[in-house]
């Protein structure tokens, strides 16, 4: 695997292989990377020819009180695992090559639908940060194909409806989520779980699946089932943030009639927010 710090070299690289005629898969992550970016990294490879991952801890995108200085920073670990699953580029700038003007006077990245509820509602100016590092990331890499985790489904959805937005021509492909054996969602904020809370974690899990189930079961008071969810969650020794069942594609508070659905949750631990979700 190639590393490279700068964006000259990369492209240059990158350029060749372009020209070579090989499709070119893109995993933009922020590193402490677990079995869930591994399965991105693999459906990347199965997709394209190269692969291409990125490691930077995206500032833009952290609120002021956020755990940006605390986000793991693992970065021989991280290298080991991707030469492990074939990644065959790593791109690791330092923050001065993303943003060599200062982050104040750069120019943003907005998408006005869809980023002010569910997590944007509690995290003001996460999406803006996330789409303009990604726009940033794109220009850079110029990948045919970029493949983001479903347990972010609120960045997926923005992200591709960035990409129609500004005509980007990249493929936006969704990776499955990749859950422990109890099925906690893998996350880099797992670290952050204190062990006395980590064995009912899964508690998020657990409310969506028995919200799924009651909605396939025939039950159509949403209203009902948020509450008792959220209800279950905070049982458990939890804060909800939200759990809310969405219109799949839109993400606005289902209707009855809608054919696909999504339920979206996130809740706080002690030490750490966590997110997950699931589709009928
Ligand atoms: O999902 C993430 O890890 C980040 O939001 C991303 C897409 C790498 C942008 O910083």
């Amino acid at each position: 695997m190639q590393i490279f710090r700068h964006i000259q070299s990369l492209r240059e690289s990158l350029d060749a292989e372009r020209q070579a005629g090989k499709r070119i898969g893109f995993v933009p992550t922020m590193g402490n990377l677990h079995s869930g970016h591994l399965a991105l990294v693999n459906k990347a490879k199965a997709e394209c020819d190269v692969v291409v991952a990125s490691i930077f801890v995206n500032r833009l995108q952290f609120g002021l009180n956020e755990d940006w200085d605390q986000y793991p920073r693992t970065f021989n670990d991280d290298c080991q695992k991707l030469i492990e699953n074939h990644c065959d580029y790593l791109f690791f700038p330092e923050e001065k090559e993303i943003y060599p003007n200062g982050m104040d006077g750069q120019t943003r990245v907005v998408v006005p639908s869809m980023t002010d509820m569910l997590c944007g509602a509690s995290r003001p100016g996460h999406f803006e940060g996330v789409t303009t590092v990604v726009s940033k990331l794109f220009n850079i890499v110029q990948p045919h194909a970029a493949v983001f985790g479903l347990k972010d489904y609120q960045q997926i959805a923005v992200i591709r409806r960035m990409v129609q937005d500004l005509c980007m021509p990249v493929d936006i492909i969704a990776g499955d989520i990749v859950r422990e054996a109890d099925g906690l969602a893998m996350s880099s904020r797992n670290n952050f779980i204190d062990s006395n809370e980590r064995p009912k974690a899964n508690q998020l899990h657990e409310s969506l699946l028995w919200t799924k189930q009651q909605i396939a079961n025939g039950q159509r008071d949403y209203l009902m089932l948020e509450a008792e969810a959220k209800s279950q969650i905070i049982a458990a020794g939890f804060r909800v943030d939200y759990f809310q069942i969405c219109s799949s594609d839109t993400l606005m508070p289902a209707a009855e009639d809608d054919g696909r659905v999504t339920i979206l949750g996130a809740m706080y631990t002690q030490s750490a927010r966590l997110i997950d979700n699931v589709s009928l």
